[in-house]
């Protein structure tokens, strides 16, 4: 029944339920998993593993793509599973495991874990869980909505179990380009010289002895979590959109930009949404999560490729998308999360890079990732590999947040995720700071004027002003640079009341 599913007839006797895969999961174990930003995580293991740890009890390290769906970070957390967490995560109830120091969690840049677990500085891997629409002939296995980690994840772990998840369909075969770097120190150039460019396999080479078991599933990945676009998030786009009409007018780019980039979440994705109502034509996108944005350019006629690394859409465009698979197809590339996020192809292409800051200071320092400086919200992303690389590296956020109780932009940051030395541009719905070629005391003035909701401008400006007086190439004064942050934990908004 399920020959096309799994076409090396001699695997056949791995197929087994995903209570006795789980089993194959011991204490102390690190464990690589398929998923990236909710998209193609394996289901049924992982969810067994809970299960089962319910009653015998076990930790492990887990290593994934980026975020799971399906409430499967949140169901091993509460199962206790997770003593170690990396790269990246969404959930709230591990995201409050982290803050209380019960989960180690390692922020790191989603380039660097495989090449951190190929040169050995960390890993091994025991155990890879790959979701997989079917497995070749050869037996390769063919990914579904992400390939983030999973190819070298499954090629270097010891034993893999191998999830065939029903509801993906058998269409997805062919949407892959599995490209894994040669060894160090003799790596040859990445072939990558083009958004459109396909240089690796269209499914994962592993050796077939070490499928340990193959299970099925039927669930589907959740759907995207992004809000829809609103007018915070139209008039960022709004700004957006007039600074590149003025760089294509300058002769600095053309009318169809330089392949786009686009971090997660609901920001991100409405000003790639406001790119439907320009006048650029012909767009590319060199990113690593393809978002509701995407499909939506693409039937606007407004972008011709998408190069990522998952595709995780809301319910309606998970419809429309998969029901027009074939019309899609031949107009996107999923690659491995280290090919999508190189800072080699980034910096050859050259990429604008938009990305969502928490909160940034007056002079460009970006905050992504701590709350206060200490709380952790999601992780770094690929946010950090793109800024570094990027031809131009724009950070976005609403200038206020909690109903004006927090200002984003702040007179010190209290955690720098990507410093003044890579970001290019920001912007908030108040307006848009080109800070090309400035120093810090110019930059402090337009971000001042540009970006800080009316609220907070005076407190900023009057920040700025009495530091400048003080001296120095970026002017702070230290006894009160976070008294913004302590306000709002004392009174609960950075607001002065005087
Ligand atoms: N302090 C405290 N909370 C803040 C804040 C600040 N300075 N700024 C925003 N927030 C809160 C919002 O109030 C909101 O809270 P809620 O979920 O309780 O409503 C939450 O952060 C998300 O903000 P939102 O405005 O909805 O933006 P978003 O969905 O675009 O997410 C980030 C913004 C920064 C959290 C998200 O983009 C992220 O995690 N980025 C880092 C990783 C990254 O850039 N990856 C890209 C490549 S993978």
């Amino acid at each position: 029944m399920y020959n096309h599913r799994i076409r090396r007839p001699s695997l056949l006797d791995k197929v087994c339920t995903p209570e006795q895969a789980a089993r194959l999961i011991q204490d102390g174990m690190t464990v690589g998993m398929s998923g990236f930003t909710r998209a193609g995580e394996a289901k049924a293991v992982p969810l067994a593993m809970a299960e089962r740890a319910m009653v015998d009890p076990f930790q492990i390290t887990l290593m994934t793509g980026a975020s799971l769906g399906n409430d499967i970070d949140r169901r091993l957390t509460e199962a206790g599973i997770l003593a170690r967490r990396l790269p990246f995560q969404v959930d709230p109830v591990l995201r409050a495991a982290i803050n209380r120091g019960e989960v180690m969690f390692v922020d790191q840049h989603l380039s660097e874990t495989v090449e951190l677990l190929r040169s050995r500085q960390m890993g091994p891997i025991d155990v890879a869980i790959v979701e997989a629409a079917a497995i070749r002939e050869d037996g390769g296995i063919i990914p579904t909505t992400s390939v983030g980690n999973s190819a070298t994840f499954a090629i270097l772990a010891e034993k893999v179990i191998v999830e065939i998840n029903l509801s993906q369909p058998m269409e997805l075969e062919g949407l892959h380009d599995v490209y894994i770097p040669t060894r160090r120190p003799h790596r040859e150039p990445i072939p990558v010289t083009s958004c459109e460019s396909r240089v690796g396999l269209p499914y994962i080479p592993i050796e077939p002895t070490k499928i340990a078991a193959i299970v099925f599933s039927e669930r589907s990945d959740s759907p995207s979590a992004n809000e829809p676009p609103d007018a915070e998030t139209a008039a960022i786009a709004g700004h957006l959109i007039e600074f590149f009409r003025h760089e294509v007018k300058q002769g600095r780019l053309g009318m169809g930009l330089a392949p786009l980039q686009a971090g997660i979440g609901t920001i991100a994705n409405a000003v790639l949404h406001g790119l439907i109502d320009s006048p650029f034509r012909d767009l590319r996108m060199y990113s690593e999560v393809l978002q509701d944005s995407t499909i939506e350019l693409f039937d606007a006629g407004k972008l011709s490729f998408a190069s990522g690394s998952s595709i995780t859409l809301g319910p309606r465009m998970t419809e429309r998308f998969l029901s027009n698979l074939a019309s899609y197809k031949d107009r996107i590339v999923l690659r491995p999360q280290e090919i999508s996020n190189h800072p080699e192809v980034i910096r050859r292409l050259g990429i604008i890079g938009i990305n969502t800051a928490l909160e940034f200071d007056i002079y460009g320092n970006v905050n992504s990732t701590h709350v206060n400086g200490t709380q952790m919200m999601n992780g770094i992303g690929g946010s950090g590999d793109f800024a570094r690389n990027a031809y131009m590296s724009i950070f976005v956020a609403r200038s206020t947040a909690k109903s004006h109780a927090i200002s984003s932009v702040v007179p010190m940051v209290t955690h720098v995720d990507h410093n003044e030395h890579d970001v290019d541009v920001l912007v908030t719905e108040m307006g848009l700071a080109d800070l090309r070629g400035l120093a810090p005391r110019e930059r402090a003035r337009v971000i001042i004027e540009r970006c800080v909701h009316p609220l907070y401008r005076d407190a900023a400006l009057d920040y700025a002003a009495r530091a400048a007086r003080l001296g120095g190439h970026t002017p702070h004064l230290l006894q009160e640079a976070f008294d913004w942050h302590l306000r709002r934990m004392r009174t609960g908004t950075m607001l002065d009341p005087t």
